[in-house]
Protein backbone atom coordinates (compact mmCIF):
# COMPACT_ATOMS: atom_id res chain seq x y z
CA UNK A 1 0.00 0.00 0.00
CA UNK A 2 1.36 3.00 -1.32
CA UNK A 3 1.71 5.42 2.69
CA UNK A 4 0.84 8.91 0.49
CA UNK A 5 -2.28 7.49 -1.32
CA UNK A 6 -5.27 9.07 -0.22
CA UNK A 7 -8.29 7.12 -1.05
CA UNK A 8 -11.62 9.53 -2.14
CA UNK A 9 -14.58 7.78 -0.56
CA UNK A 10 -17.54 9.96 -2.03
CA UNK A 11 -20.66 10.36 -0.35
CA UNK A 12 -23.01 12.36 -2.25
CA UNK A 13 -25.23 9.57 -2.90
CA UNK A 14 -26.19 8.52 0.57
CA UNK A 15 -24.55 11.23 3.42
CA UNK A 16 -25.33 14.32 0.55
CA UNK A 17 -28.68 12.54 -0.60
CA UNK A 18 -29.89 12.58 3.09
CA UNK A 19 -30.03 16.35 3.21
CA UNK A 20 -33.12 18.40 2.94
CA UNK A 21 -33.98 19.01 -0.88
CA UNK A 22 -31.07 16.74 -2.09
CA UNK A 23 -33.34 13.33 -2.69
CA UNK A 24 -32.37 11.61 -5.89
CA UNK A 25 -34.31 9.39 -7.87
CA UNK A 26 -32.51 6.00 -8.87
CA UNK A 27 -31.95 6.87 -12.48
CA UNK A 28 -30.11 10.28 -11.11
CA UNK A 29 -27.91 8.61 -9.10
CA UNK A 30 -26.67 6.29 -11.85
CA UNK A 31 -26.25 9.55 -13.44
CA UNK A 32 -24.18 10.88 -10.92
CA UNK A 33 -22.71 7.76 -9.94
CA UNK A 34 -21.09 7.97 -14.37
CA UNK A 35 -19.75 11.11 -13.06
CA UNK A 36 -18.34 10.03 -10.19
CA UNK A 37 -16.47 7.49 -11.73
CA UNK A 38 -15.00 9.57 -14.31
CA UNK A 39 -13.93 11.86 -11.90
CA UNK A 40 -11.81 9.37 -10.57
CA UNK A 41 -13.40 8.83 -6.92
CA UNK A 42 -11.93 5.50 -5.26
CA UNK A 43 -14.97 4.38 -3.23
CA UNK A 44 -18.66 5.84 -3.79
CA UNK A 45 -21.35 5.38 -1.22
CA UNK A 46 -24.23 4.60 -3.19
CA UNK A 47 -26.60 4.54 -0.14
CA UNK A 48 -28.03 2.66 2.72
CA UNK A 49 -30.02 0.26 1.26
CA UNK A 50 -32.18 -1.05 4.75
CA UNK A 51 -33.45 2.77 4.64
CA UNK A 52 -36.29 2.14 1.40
CA UNK A 53 -36.72 0.37 -1.40
CA UNK A 54 -35.44 3.68 -3.39
CA UNK A 55 -31.89 3.25 -1.91
CA UNK A 56 -32.37 -0.53 -2.45
CA UNK A 57 -32.70 0.14 -5.99
CA UNK A 58 -29.90 2.50 -6.90
CA UNK A 59 -27.41 0.87 -4.94
CA UNK A 60 -28.47 -2.52 -6.84
CA UNK A 61 -27.92 -0.61 -10.60
CA UNK A 62 -24.95 0.86 -9.53
CA UNK A 63 -23.31 -2.27 -8.04
CA UNK A 64 -24.11 -3.86 -11.16
CA UNK A 65 -23.34 -1.01 -13.72
CA UNK A 66 -20.01 0.69 -12.30
CA UNK A 67 -17.15 -1.36 -11.98
CA UNK A 68 -14.05 0.42 -11.32
CA UNK A 69 -14.71 2.02 -7.61
CA UNK A 70 -15.29 0.15 -4.43
CA UNK A 71 -19.03 0.98 -3.99
CA UNK A 72 -20.20 0.54 -0.50
CA UNK A 73 -23.28 0.75 1.23
CA UNK A 74 -24.55 1.42 4.58
CA UNK A 75 -25.88 -0.54 7.25
CA UNK A 76 -26.71 -0.26 10.70
CA UNK A 77 -25.34 -3.22 13.21
CA UNK A 78 -27.47 -5.34 12.74
CA UNK A 79 -28.34 -8.84 11.07
CA UNK A 80 -31.21 -7.59 8.52
CA UNK A 81 -29.19 -4.31 7.67
CA UNK A 82 -26.20 -6.33 6.95
CA UNK A 83 -28.26 -8.62 4.63
CA UNK A 84 -29.91 -6.26 2.73
CA UNK A 85 -27.09 -4.19 1.95
CA UNK A 86 -25.18 -7.19 0.72
CA UNK A 87 -28.23 -8.23 -1.35
CA UNK A 88 -27.64 -5.13 -2.88
CA UNK A 89 -23.98 -4.83 -3.53
CA UNK A 90 -23.31 -8.59 -3.91
CA UNK A 91 -23.28 -7.94 -8.13
CA UNK A 92 -20.04 -5.23 -7.60
CA UNK A 93 -16.90 -5.96 -8.57
CA UNK A 94 -15.59 -4.27 -5.90
CA UNK A 95 -18.47 -4.21 -2.84
CA UNK A 96 -17.95 -3.16 0.79
CA UNK A 97 -20.11 -2.84 3.54
CA UNK A 98 -20.29 0.00 5.82
CA UNK A 99 -21.53 -0.54 9.46
CA UNK A 100 -21.98 2.39 11.95
CA UNK A 101 -22.61 2.26 15.79
CA UNK A 102 -22.79 5.19 17.65
CA UNK A 103 -19.81 5.38 20.64
CA UNK A 104 -20.58 8.45 22.50
CA UNK A 105 -22.92 7.95 25.73
CA UNK A 106 -25.19 10.13 24.81
CA UNK A 107 -25.97 8.50 21.73
CA UNK A 108 -26.44 4.81 23.43
CA UNK A 109 -28.60 5.65 26.21
CA UNK A 110 -30.96 7.96 24.75
CA UNK A 111 -30.81 6.81 21.23
CA UNK A 112 -29.73 3.11 20.84
CA UNK A 113 -30.79 2.70 25.03
CA UNK A 114 -28.14 0.32 25.43
CA UNK A 115 -24.94 -0.29 27.74
CA UNK A 116 -21.84 0.34 26.46
CA UNK A 117 -20.93 -3.46 26.94
CA UNK A 118 -23.64 -4.11 24.77
CA UNK A 119 -22.14 -1.70 21.99
CA UNK A 120 -18.97 -3.77 21.96
CA UNK A 121 -20.87 -6.87 21.71
CA UNK A 122 -23.15 -5.70 18.82
CA UNK A 123 -20.19 -4.00 17.29
CA UNK A 124 -18.04 -7.16 17.40
CA UNK A 125 -21.35 -9.39 15.81
CA UNK A 126 -21.73 -6.96 13.16
CA UNK A 127 -18.12 -6.48 11.70
CA UNK A 128 -17.78 -10.50 11.90
CA UNK A 129 -21.24 -10.91 10.02
CA UNK A 130 -20.51 -8.79 7.52
CA UNK A 131 -17.33 -10.18 6.68
CA UNK A 132 -19.13 -13.81 6.19
CA UNK A 133 -20.57 -11.74 3.14
CA UNK A 134 -17.58 -10.03 2.39
CA UNK A 135 -13.97 -9.42 2.37
CA UNK A 136 -14.32 -5.37 2.58
CA UNK A 137 -15.70 -3.93 5.36
CA UNK A 138 -16.15 -0.91 6.99
CA UNK A 139 -16.89 0.40 10.79
CA UNK A 140 -17.84 3.68 11.81
CA UNK A 141 -18.33 4.69 15.56
CA UNK A 142 -20.99 7.15 15.24
CA UNK A 143 -20.20 10.86 17.05
CA UNK A 144 -16.92 9.34 18.03
CA UNK A 145 -15.81 13.49 18.14
CA UNK A 146 -18.30 13.22 21.44
CA UNK A 147 -17.30 9.90 22.80
CA UNK A 148 -15.13 8.97 25.91
CA UNK A 149 -11.65 8.16 24.06
CA UNK A 150 -11.19 5.06 25.87
CA UNK A 151 -14.31 3.60 25.01
CA UNK A 152 -13.93 4.43 21.44
CA UNK A 153 -10.72 2.82 21.45
CA UNK A 154 -12.10 -0.09 22.94
CA UNK A 155 -14.81 0.07 20.13
CA UNK A 156 -12.68 0.48 17.59
CA UNK A 157 -11.03 -2.08 18.62
CA UNK A 158 -13.28 -5.18 18.75
CA UNK A 159 -14.10 -3.86 15.19
CA UNK A 160 -10.76 -4.51 14.12
CA UNK A 161 -10.32 -7.80 16.09
CA UNK A 162 -14.03 -9.15 14.03
CA UNK A 163 -11.87 -8.37 11.04
CA UNK A 164 -12.72 -4.43 10.02
CA UNK A 165 -10.65 -3.13 7.21
CA UNK A 166 -10.96 0.43 7.24
CA UNK A 167 -11.96 2.41 10.82
CA UNK A 168 -14.13 5.96 9.96
CA UNK A 169 -13.47 8.08 12.50
CA UNK A 170 -16.89 10.18 12.00
CA UNK A 171 -17.70 14.00 13.54
CA UNK A 172 -20.77 13.62 13.11
CA UNK A 173 -22.01 16.94 14.43
CA UNK A 174 -19.54 18.64 13.02
CA UNK A 175 -18.20 19.74 16.85
CA UNK A 176 -14.40 19.09 16.54
CA UNK A 177 -11.67 21.52 15.86
CA UNK A 178 -8.45 20.29 14.16
CA UNK A 179 -6.34 19.66 16.79
CA UNK A 180 -7.93 18.04 18.41
CA UNK A 181 -9.90 16.04 15.87
CA UNK A 182 -6.37 15.11 14.77
CA UNK A 183 -5.21 13.89 18.49
CA UNK A 184 -7.81 11.50 18.34
CA UNK A 185 -6.51 10.22 15.21
CA UNK A 186 -3.05 9.65 16.97
CA UNK A 187 -4.82 7.92 20.26
CA UNK A 188 -6.94 5.58 17.93
CA UNK A 189 -3.66 5.04 16.43
CA UNK A 190 -1.30 4.60 19.57
CA UNK A 191 -4.65 2.31 21.34
CA UNK A 192 -5.76 0.12 19.05
CA UNK A 193 -3.60 -3.19 18.48
CA UNK A 194 -3.28 -4.42 14.55
CA UNK A 195 -5.05 -0.67 13.56
CA UNK A 196 -1.90 -0.32 10.97
CA UNK A 197 -3.45 -3.22 9.33
CA UNK A 198 -6.46 -1.22 8.49
CA UNK A 199 -6.93 2.05 6.39
CA UNK A 200 -8.00 4.82 8.60
CA UNK A 201 -10.83 7.00 7.48
CA UNK A 202 -12.28 10.04 8.29
CA UNK A 203 -15.75 11.48 7.67
CA UNK A 204 -16.42 15.61 8.70
CA UNK A 205 -19.40 17.58 9.18
CA UNK A 206 -19.37 21.13 8.33
CA UNK A 207 -21.66 22.19 11.16
CA UNK A 208 -18.98 25.10 12.31
CA UNK A 209 -17.39 24.86 9.25
CA UNK A 210 -14.68 23.25 9.60
CA UNK A 211 -14.96 19.89 7.92
CA UNK A 212 -12.42 20.33 5.45
CA UNK A 213 -9.50 22.16 8.14
CA UNK A 214 -10.81 18.91 10.09
CA UNK A 215 -10.07 16.45 7.56
CA UNK A 216 -6.55 18.07 6.42
CA UNK A 217 -5.64 17.80 10.28
CA UNK A 218 -6.56 14.02 10.27
CA UNK A 219 -4.07 13.27 6.67
CA UNK A 220 -1.46 15.08 9.08
CA UNK A 221 -2.17 12.01 12.06
CA UNK A 222 -2.23 9.32 9.40
CA UNK A 223 -5.87 9.06 7.87
CA UNK A 224 -5.66 7.94 4.41
CA UNK A 225 -8.83 7.62 3.59
CA UNK A 226 -11.46 10.77 3.34
CA UNK A 227 -15.06 10.82 2.99
CA UNK A 228 -16.88 14.04 1.15
CA UNK A 229 -19.79 15.24 -1.04
CA UNK A 230 -19.58 17.23 -4.56
CA UNK A 231 -20.66 20.92 -3.56
CA UNK A 232 -20.40 19.49 -0.09
CA UNK A 233 -23.94 18.49 0.39
CA UNK A 234 -24.67 16.60 3.26
CA UNK A 235 -26.75 16.47 6.30
CA UNK A 236 -27.30 20.36 8.14
CA UNK A 237 -24.54 22.12 7.09
CA UNK A 238 -23.11 19.07 5.29
CA UNK A 239 -20.30 17.34 4.63
CA UNK A 240 -16.32 18.15 3.68
CA UNK A 241 -16.40 19.06 0.31
CA UNK A 242 -14.93 16.81 -2.20
CA UNK A 243 -13.44 19.50 -4.69
CA UNK A 244 -12.00 21.53 -1.67
CA UNK A 245 -9.99 18.79 -0.44
CA UNK A 246 -8.45 17.88 -3.95
CA UNK A 247 -7.93 21.24 -4.65
CA UNK A 248 -5.71 21.88 -1.51
CA UNK A 249 -3.77 18.84 -2.11
CA UNK A 250 -3.15 20.06 -5.41
CA UNK A 251 -2.50 23.19 -5.20
CA UNK A 252 -0.55 23.15 -1.86
CA UNK A 253 1.33 19.70 -3.21
CA UNK A 254 4.67 21.19 -1.19
CA UNK A 255 3.11 21.23 1.82
CA UNK A 256 0.83 17.94 1.42
CA UNK A 257 2.57 15.33 -0.43
CA UNK A 258 -0.27 12.78 -0.84
CA UNK A 259 -1.18 11.68 -4.26
CA UNK A 260 -4.56 11.06 -5.40
CA UNK A 261 -6.72 9.40 -7.90
CA UNK A 262 -8.96 12.66 -9.30
CA UNK A 263 -9.29 14.24 -12.26
CA UNK A 264 -9.76 17.74 -11.22
CA UNK A 265 -10.75 18.68 -14.26
CA UNK A 266 -13.99 16.87 -14.19
CA UNK A 267 -14.56 18.64 -11.08
CA UNK A 268 -17.13 21.63 -12.38
CA UNK A 269 -18.77 19.35 -14.98
CA UNK A 270 -19.39 17.11 -11.37
CA UNK A 271 -20.66 19.92 -9.56
CA UNK A 272 -22.61 21.33 -12.23
CA UNK A 273 -24.58 18.03 -12.92
CA UNK A 274 -25.12 17.56 -9.20
CA UNK A 275 -26.72 20.79 -8.85
CA UNK A 276 -28.91 20.50 -12.10
CA UNK A 277 -30.11 16.88 -10.39
CA UNK A 278 -31.05 18.22 -7.19
CA UNK A 279 -32.20 21.38 -8.40
CA UNK A 280 -30.25 24.16 -6.66
CA UNK A 281 -26.38 25.49 -6.47
CA UNK A 282 -24.04 25.78 -4.54
CA UNK A 283 -23.70 29.41 -3.14
CA UNK A 284 -21.66 31.75 -5.33
CA UNK A 285 -18.91 32.67 -3.18
CA UNK A 286 -18.06 28.31 -2.85
CA UNK A 287 -14.77 27.67 -3.28
CA UNK A 288 -13.56 26.07 -6.11
CA UNK A 289 -17.22 25.29 -7.55
CA UNK A 290 -19.51 28.89 -6.59
CA UNK A 291 -19.96 30.97 -9.78
CA UNK A 292 -18.15 33.69 -8.53
CA UNK A 293 -14.92 31.41 -7.85
CA UNK A 294 -12.93 32.76 -10.78
CA UNK A 295 -14.49 36.19 -11.32
CA UNK A 296 -13.07 39.23 -10.97
CA UNK A 297 -15.21 42.42 -10.90
CA UNK A 298 -12.57 45.19 -9.13
CA UNK A 299 -11.22 47.17 -11.93
CA UNK A 300 -7.66 47.09 -9.85
CA UNK A 301 -8.16 43.08 -9.69
CA UNK A 302 -9.33 42.67 -13.37
CA UNK A 303 -5.92 44.47 -14.34
CA UNK A 304 -3.79 42.48 -12.39
CA UNK A 305 -5.44 39.44 -13.36
CA UNK A 306 -5.08 40.83 -17.40
CA UNK A 307 -1.43 41.25 -16.44
CA UNK A 308 -0.61 37.71 -14.89
CA UNK A 309 -3.93 35.70 -13.87
CA UNK A 310 -1.30 34.42 -10.69
CA UNK A 311 -1.85 37.90 -8.94
CA UNK A 312 -5.11 36.57 -8.03
CA UNK A 313 -5.90 33.74 -9.13
CA UNK A 314 -4.00 30.26 -7.48
CA UNK A 315 -5.05 27.95 -9.50
CA UNK A 316 -6.75 28.14 -13.42
CA UNK A 317 -10.40 27.71 -14.19
CA UNK A 318 -9.77 25.07 -16.24
CA UNK A 319 -7.46 23.07 -13.96
CA UNK A 320 -11.27 22.33 -12.55
CA UNK A 321 -13.21 22.58 -15.81
CA UNK A 322 -14.11 26.30 -15.61
CA UNK A 323 -14.26 27.00 -19.31
CA UNK A 324 -11.40 30.00 -19.30
CA UNK A 325 -12.84 31.71 -22.51
CA UNK A 326 -14.44 34.73 -21.83
CA UNK A 327 -17.15 34.39 -24.29
CA UNK A 328 -20.14 35.63 -22.54
CA UNK A 329 -23.28 33.88 -23.35
CA UNK A 330 -26.54 36.02 -24.10
CA UNK A 331 -28.89 37.71 -26.73
CA UNK A 332 -26.37 38.24 -29.26
CA UNK A 333 -24.43 34.82 -29.07
CA UNK A 334 -24.92 32.51 -31.71
CA UNK A 335 -25.31 28.70 -32.38
CA UNK A 336 -22.14 27.78 -32.29
CA UNK A 337 -20.52 29.30 -28.99
CA UNK A 338 -23.26 27.72 -27.24
CA UNK A 339 -22.96 24.14 -28.62
CA UNK A 340 -19.20 24.70 -28.18
CA UNK A 341 -19.93 25.56 -24.33
CA UNK A 342 -22.51 22.91 -23.66
CA UNK A 343 -19.50 20.98 -25.09
CA UNK A 344 -17.61 21.87 -22.09
CA UNK A 345 -19.78 21.00 -20.19
CA UNK A 346 -20.02 17.53 -21.36
CA UNK A 347 -23.31 17.63 -23.74
CA UNK A 348 -22.77 17.50 -27.18
CA UNK A 349 -25.12 18.72 -29.20
CA UNK A 350 -25.45 19.98 -33.10
CA UNK A 351 -27.97 19.78 -35.93
CA UNK A 352 -32.06 19.66 -34.80
CA UNK A 353 -31.12 18.90 -31.37
CA UNK A 354 -28.81 22.02 -30.64
CA UNK A 355 -31.07 24.11 -32.94
CA UNK A 356 -34.36 23.75 -30.53
CA UNK A 357 -31.53 24.05 -27.55
CA UNK A 358 -30.50 27.39 -29.22
CA UNK A 359 -34.61 28.47 -29.73
CA UNK A 360 -34.99 28.10 -25.82
CA UNK A 361 -31.49 29.95 -25.24
CA UNK A 362 -32.93 32.42 -27.04
CA UNK A 363 -35.88 32.88 -25.32
CA UNK A 364 -33.91 32.81 -22.02
CA UNK A 365 -31.58 35.36 -23.00
CA UNK A 366 -34.37 37.84 -23.93
CA UNK A 367 -35.62 37.70 -20.03
CA UNK A 368 -32.41 37.14 -18.14
CA UNK A 369 -28.86 39.32 -18.52
CA UNK A 370 -26.66 36.57 -17.17
CA UNK A 371 -26.80 33.59 -18.37
CA UNK A 372 -24.81 30.92 -16.13
CA UNK A 373 -23.62 27.27 -17.05
CA UNK A 374 -26.66 26.20 -14.47
CA UNK A 375 -29.27 27.77 -16.44
CA UNK A 376 -27.72 25.96 -19.88
CA UNK A 377 -27.56 22.78 -18.84
CA UNK A 378 -31.42 23.13 -17.45
CA UNK A 379 -32.10 23.61 -21.53
CA UNK A 380 -30.67 20.82 -22.16
CA UNK A 381 -33.41 18.10 -23.52
CA UNK A 382 -33.69 15.04 -20.82
CA UNK A 383 -32.80 12.85 -24.19
CA UNK A 384 -29.42 14.25 -24.62
CA UNK A 385 -28.69 14.17 -20.88
CA UNK A 386 -29.13 10.35 -21.01
CA UNK A 387 -27.51 9.91 -24.86
CA UNK A 388 -24.48 11.72 -22.68
CA UNK A 389 -24.33 9.27 -19.63
CA UNK A 390 -24.95 6.59 -21.97
CA UNK A 391 -21.71 7.68 -23.74
CA UNK A 392 -19.95 8.37 -20.67
CA UNK A 393 -20.97 4.21 -19.34
CA UNK A 394 -19.40 2.87 -22.44
CA UNK A 395 -16.33 5.19 -23.86
O1 LIG B 1 -21.97 11.40 10.13
C1 LIG B 1 -21.90 10.19 10.41
O2 LIG B 1 -21.55 9.79 11.53
C2 LIG B 1 -22.26 9.24 9.38
C3 LIG B 1 -21.93 7.81 9.64
C4 LIG B 1 -22.99 6.89 9.16
C5 LIG B 1 -20.58 7.49 9.05
O3 LIG B 1 -22.71 9.62 8.32
ZN1 LIG C 1 -22.30 11.79 8.02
Amino acid sequence: MDRNRITFFDTTLRDGEQAPGCAMGVYEKLRMARQLDELGVDVMEAGFPMASEGDFNAVRLIASEISRPVIAGLARASEPDIRRAWAALEAARHPRIHIFLASSDLHLQCKLKITREQALEQAHHAVAYARSFCNDVEFSPEDATRSDINFLCNLVQVAVDAGATTINIPDTVGYSIPEEFAAIIRTVREQVQGIEKTTISVHCHNDLGLAVANTLAALHAGARQVECTVNGIGERAGNASLEEIAMVLSVRQAQLPYQTGINSQRIYPTSCLLSEIIGFTPQPNKAIVGRNAFAHEAGIHQHGVIANPLCYEIMTPESVGVSGNNLVLGKHSGRHALGKRLAELGYKTSGPELDSVYQRFMRLAESKKKIYDQDLLSLVPMAAKEKAAATHATS
